[in-house]
């Protein structure tokens, strides 16, 4: 299942990967999430180590195991992704594949949150997370090649033109999840960039992560070879 031991185009390269949802706690027992499996992103991680890539993977909280040769750093919460992204650098790629979440509570509180009996419902106060991949772009230490992934319901391409430009990263990956839904198997990717778009194929998820190293590796082989 590997890929030829004299096929690795990324060999010398450093890749940080992160993949997964974010969990944002509300108290002890609870937490706000999102619909991301995470295999799109550990596929990712794998081909970039089968490619003779280093990598570095940020994981969220998803039950999958690490893939051969990534280095895995678990972690729970947006603010906790953030400063493990900043602590990988530096990085010759950076593919932000995880589905972070936009806004945690608040206050988190200590003790788990009671019902009092009278129907009264609590308030849930919402504060933004950083957004790591706009960091990322500003930040001092930028990856030559920022690539941030995009998960639509409608509008694909506009949407992600928009992202392109509004976060400063180099290439959005952008799929239609209404289309293949998160949690699945496959995808249909459009690699939308400033040269134009490349949509490819609805392929398994293993394939677009294959197919996206052989991508990744051709442009850094041409920023500095
Ligand atoms: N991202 C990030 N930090 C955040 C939110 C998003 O690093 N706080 C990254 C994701 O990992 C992804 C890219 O930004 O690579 C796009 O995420 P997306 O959720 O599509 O973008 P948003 O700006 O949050 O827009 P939306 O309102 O569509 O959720
Ligand atoms: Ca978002």
């Amino acid at each position: 299942d590997f890929a030829p031991a004299n096929h690795r185009p990324l060999y010398g390269r450093r890749l940080l990967v992160t993949a997964g949802p974010t969990h944002e706690p509300i108290d002890p027992v609870r937490y706000i999430a999102n619909r991301s499996s995470g295999k799109q992103g550990f596929a990712i991680a794998a081909a970039a180590a089968e490619a003779g890539a280093e990598v570095l993977l940020v994981a969220g909280p998803v039950p999958l195991p690490t893939p051969p040769g990534v280095v895995r750093i678990d972690v729970e919460t947006a603010v906790e992704m953030a400063a493990e992204v900043e602590a990988a650098l530096p990085a010759d790629a950076a593919i932000m594949v995880a589905a972070v979440a936009d806004w945690r509570a608040a206050d988190t509180r200590a003790k788990k949150i009671k019902k009092d009996g009278s129907g009264h419902v609590p308030p849930l106060a919402l504060a933004e997370n950083p957004d790591i991949l706009a960091g990322l772009a500003r930040s001092a230490k930028r990856p030559p090649l920022l690539i941030g992934f995009a998960a639509e319901t409608n509008d694909v391409i506009d949407h992600a033109q928009a992202k392109l430009a509004r976060k400063g990263c180099d290439w959005i990956v952008a799929n239609d999840v209404s289309a293949d839904p998160m949690g699945g198997e496959t995808n249909r990717v459009h690699i939308v960039s400033k040269d134009g778009v490349d949509s490819w194929d609805r392929l398994p998820k293993q394939a677009v992560a294959r197919k996206l190293m052989e991508k990744i590796a051709d442009e850094l082989d041409k920023c500095s070879p």
